[in-house]
């Protein structure tokens, strides 16, 4: 699959080659376990044990590094087990910088594990360069950024992000979750590593929990988070590969249209008596519009709005929804929305007037009627 060909074509193709052994197009799905191996467990076709590799598993890794650019690809069973897995693979003593509004299992992860894997670390507003600068310590190995921001849709600039990193013996990791490769492609805006709740977009259909991360170079720290794969045991199983691998298929239509949803749900939105404020990086009137107009080629179908009448009046539109569903997770066909501060529960930072939305592939004009209904 050559680098040079486009993102589209690359997304169609990467890592699906057919199968060498019948013809198949649609690649077959390695439900094995275990692989046969010489009487000294030689792997002459470089497979052994399910929880070290399996050819599903393969095929989808060598896609996700493709559509990134990057060297090397891992994919776990979560995006949670993924994004433990790069940040236990640093040394003990690391501090990790990382976005303050992050997606609340990696804040999480954050104040509750890093400290009891021997880590520390700080959440910062990332949209604010001078207070990252700040945070850093000597013992910076790792500023964790998310662009957009889950739940806020903040925009941090990743170019910056990345010399700031750099220039302070850093590495630079990107949770892309929201805008998925079609959109941004952080390794070309000097990330060191993406990451990706493949759950998401990338799987599409709501029906795959996974999780991935890309890496700029395949080395020592790609070599160290597969082995932590490998001993923890976070795999992804080959069946949930093989249906990620599928969604990649079809990713750029489907986030086309995921954009197109957003933007008219969001302007209608924008000047709805109802709505407090609308965080959609995609109008000129978000804080980072710029930023992510240079580093996204469109702005995804997450968006967040915040009801005037505080946690009451967002819960009561919340409940008069009737095509959108109440319902956490987000990048699949159907449109999801939910009181954000609700699904994160204990610890939440959240503004208790927001509604988080997952705009999906209906007709924007069904979704808009939907949500008009609901805010009158
Ligand atoms: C931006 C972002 N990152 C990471 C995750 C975690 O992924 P998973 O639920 O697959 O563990 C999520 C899940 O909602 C997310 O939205």
């Amino acid at each position: 699959m050559g680098s040079s060909m486009k993102f589209e074509t690359r997304a169609v193709h990467a890592g699906g080659k057919p199968d060498p052994a019948t013809g198949a197009i649609a690649p077959p799905i390695h439900l094995s376990t275990t692989f046969e191996h010489g009487p000294a467990a030689e792997t002459p076709l470089g497979y052994i044990y399910v929880r070290d590799g399996n050819p599903t598993q393969s095929r989808l890794e060598e896609a996700l590094a493709a559509v990134e650019g990057g060297q090397a690809a891992l994919v776990f069973g979560s995006g949670l087990a993924a994004a433990a897995a790069y940040l236990q693979a640093q040394p003990a003593g690391s501090h990790v910088v990382y976005q303050e509004d992050a997606y609340y299992g990696v804040r999480a992860m954050a104040s509750e594990f890093l400290p009891r894997w021997g880590m520390e670390a700080t959440p910062v507003d990332m949209t604010d360069l001078d207070k990252v600068r700040a945070a850093l310590r000597p013992t910076t190995r790792v500023i964790w950024a998310e662009t957009p921001s889950n739940p806020l849709m903040q925009i941090a600039d990743l170019a910056a992000l990345a010399q700031i990193a750099h220039a302070a013996g850093a590495l630079l990791s990107v949770d892309s979750t929201f805008a998925t490769p079609v959109l941004q492609r952080p390794l070309e805006l000097g990330a060191d590593a993406v990451h990706h709740s493949t759950t998401k977009y990338l799987g599409g259909h709501s029906d795959a929990q996974g999780g991935a991360l890309v890496f700029k170079e395949a080395g020592a720290l790609s070599a160290q988070v597969e082995h932590i794969r490998k001993i923890l045991g976070a795999v992804a199983s080959p069946f949930n590969s093989w249906l990620v691998l599928r969604g990649l298929r079809s990713l750029s239509p489907r986030v086309e249209r995921h954009c197109a949803n957003a933007l008219a749900v969001a302007r209608f939105l924008e000047t709805h008596p109802a709505v407090e404020a609308i965080h959609y990086p995609g109008l000129e009137s978000h804080p980072g519009h710029a930023i992510a107009k240079r580093q996204m080629s469109a702005f995804g179908g997450m968006l967040s709005l915040r009801v005037r009448g505080g946690r009451d009046a967002a819960i009561r539109a919340a409940s008069r929804v009737r095509l959108f569903v109440n319902a956490t997770s987000l990048g699949g066909s159907e449109s999801l929305i939910e009181h954000r501060a609700s699904s994160e529960g204990t610890g939440s930072t959240t503004p208790q007037n927001l509604l988080r939305a997952s705009v999906g592939l209906e007709h924007a004009d069904d979704l808009i009627a939907d949500l008009a209904q609901a805010l009158a």
